[in-house]
């Protein structure tokens, strides 16, 4: 009866949207993180990773590739000057758990 109802109310487009975050927190869920590094990393916010929850380092790990990458093709369109001072800003990579499962 509940989804009869929430299917006259949802309108189509609104479904569409829900389905497609939903597919992507479920086939990349390192989606958030993904867009976190292309952010800081284009606009060349300084700073560190911190990860607090970091487990086994798989989403750590990712980070620290994805990091890598960003910053390199970041660096491609910079100038000689501007690529110094850009290598020379490299973020730390800090990982912290307390291996006591979810609260
Ligand atoms: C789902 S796992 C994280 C998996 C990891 N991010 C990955 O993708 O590989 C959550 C982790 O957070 C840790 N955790 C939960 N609460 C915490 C807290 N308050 N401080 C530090 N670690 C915490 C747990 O011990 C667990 O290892």
């Amino acid at each position: 009866m509940f989804r009869k109802i929430l299917r006259h109310i949802i309108p189509k487009v609104v479904k569409k949207e829900i389905k497609s975050l939903i597919n992507s927190l479920v086939l990349y869920p390192n989606a958030c993180i993904s867009t976190a590094i292309r952010f800081v990393s284009w606009n060349q916010v300084s700073g560190d990773y911190l990860e607090f929850g970091c487990y086994s380092g798989d989403s750590f790990c990712y980070a620290y590739n994805m990091f890598q990458s960003t910053r390199q093709d970041v660096a491609q369109l910079l100038n000689q000057e501007d690529k110094h001072a850009f290598a020379s800003d490299k973020p730390r990579f800090f990982a912290f758990d307390s291996f006591e499962g979810l609260p």
